[in-house]
């Protein structure tokens, strides 16, 4: 039997695993609040519709008779689309809503941390009342991450020490609304994401991502939903070894078991410090931009993972083509503050991949947040759409992106600095610093 996939969401995270399904055998439908005009060339039915709402979902994947779903976005998760789907007798790779709470609701995840002895968990404390919360930065001594407990796109934490003044994070905590938050330790060190398909208690990982978050070359600027990433051609990152890596792997695993019947991707953020790798945090669903360099390489057949999945089996082990990915997001000018849509795209998948022809490099177009109109494609105010190149180094990955980026035309910003050696290698010499080599 053929089977028939449903993937929630219009995202590049969501392209990238269309092209993963797509590659299969198996019929695929979309759907999503925007037209991501590359999914839906690769699938047989794409429906406009919102994707946070459960009954609109369920319906679609009944009208398409979908026997699998794949749900991206994390508001989906948060609004129960896994829970109506496997209720509908549609099995949903994805978590349910209480599971998702690992990402969801901060202060949950680092009270579950802390009940369960998950390692790498930073001092934290949860606050319901903003005056207490602004007197505790006060008083705490040393540098604070500060954080709603709910869902903001990557965009709510501020770090004093860093973007942030004391001053300036009392401020934030009394003037905001929110009605939970979470003050922890400020970690220091390099930031990585290792991402695992789970089901039936099987952990498998994938290659560990770098992204990079602050809106402007040399990390400055606002925090944004990730402007870029790389992946080396090895399980870990040129900053680290591979026991760190293997202790990245080991809170995955400590969190899935902690979890009892998860299923779908858990992506861990983590910190490596001076003292070893600590959790920044925990999202139920691949990373966008990190499916972008997982998926390219992953040699198993994703829809192996989601039959296995389906059926209560163990999962299939994965393997990985062994090359580096460096992936760059164009994003309309003035994003994240003021974004101006309407410029046009002027990159496809085609003059992407040509693009890397004649060297060793493999060039991918993966559309976001873009507009498709009869006389072209356009920029909306999210990000627009990413680059990924792949080779057998970091360097010549990030060479081929660039040579596909050359095509994008006025009205995008792209952080040319991601992936090229001089920041590489940076992030290198500030481990060595931090472990005082
Ligand atoms: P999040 O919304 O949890 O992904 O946080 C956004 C970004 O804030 C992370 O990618 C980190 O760069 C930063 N961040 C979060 N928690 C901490 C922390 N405890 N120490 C330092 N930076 C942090
Ligand atoms: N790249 C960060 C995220 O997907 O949350």
């Amino acid at each position: 039997m053929t089977e028939t996939v449903l993937l929630v969401g219009g995202g590049g995270r969501e392209h990238a695993v269309a092209r993963a399904v797509a590659a299969a055998d198996a019929d695929l439908y979309a759907c999503a609040g925007n037209r991501n005009p590359g999914i839906a060339r690769l699938a047989d039915g794409f429906e406009s519709l919102d994707a946070t709402n459960p009954t609109a979902v369920t319906s679609y994947a009944r009208e398409v008779d979908a026997t699998l779903a794949a749900i991206g976005p994390e508001a989906a998760l948060a609004a129960g689309v896994a829970d109506a789907l496997d209720d509908a007798g549609i099995y949903a790779f994805g978590p349910r809503e209480a599971e998702a709470r690992i990402e969801t609701d901060k202060a949950f995840q680092r009270r579950f941390m802390r009940k369960h002895d998950i390692p790498g968990c930073p001092d934290f404390e949860t606050f319901e009342d903003m005056d207490a919360a602004a007197e505790h930065v006060d008083e705490y001594d040393g540098h604070l991450a500060i954080k709603p407990a709910g869902l903001t796109g990557g965009k709510g934490v501020r770090v004093t020490g860093d973007q942030t003044t004391k001053a300036e994070a009392k401020e934030y905590v009394r003037e905001s609304e929110y009605e939970r938050i979470v003050l922890e330790e400020r970690l220091v060190g390099e930031e990585f994401t290792v991402q695992a398909l789970v089901a039936n208690g099987d952990v498998r990982v994938t290659p560990a991502v770098q992204d990079h978050k602050r809106a402007y070359e040399g990390d400055e600027g606002p925090n944004t939903g990730g402007m870029g990433s790389y992946s080396d051609a090895t399980l870990e990152l040129p900053f680290m070894d591979e026991e760190e890596y293997m202790d990245a792997v080991d809170v995955l695993e400590a969190t899935v078991d902690a979890l009892e019947g998860y299923k779908g991707v858990l992506y861990g953020q983590f910190m490596l410090t001076a003292e070893g790798i600590k959790v920044v945090e925990f999202n139920a669903r691949f990373g966008d931009p990190e499916a972008m360099n997982t998926l390219p390489v992953l040699n198993t057949d994703f829809l192996d993972v989601l039959m296995a999945a389906r059926e209560g089996d163990s999962l299939p082990q994965l393997s990985f083509v062994p090359r580096a990915t460096v992936c760059k997001y164009a994003v309309p000018d003035g994003y994240p503050t003021d974004p101006e849509a309407g410029a046009e795209v002027t990159v496809d998948e085609a003059s992407a991949a040509a693009s890397a022809e004649g060297s060793d490099g493999e060039g991918l177009l993966f559309y976001a947040s873009v507009d498709e109109r009869e006389d072209g494609v356009y920029t909306t105010t999210s990000r627009s759409f990413a680059v990924a190149g792949t080779a057998d180094t970091i360097s010549v990955a990030e060479e081929t992106a660039e040579d596909a980026l050359e095509a994008a035309g006025d009205g995008v910003r792209i952080r040319h600095d991601i992936g090229k050696p001089d920041l590489v290698r940076q992030r290198i010499d500030h481990m060595a610093e931090l472990r005082g080599e």
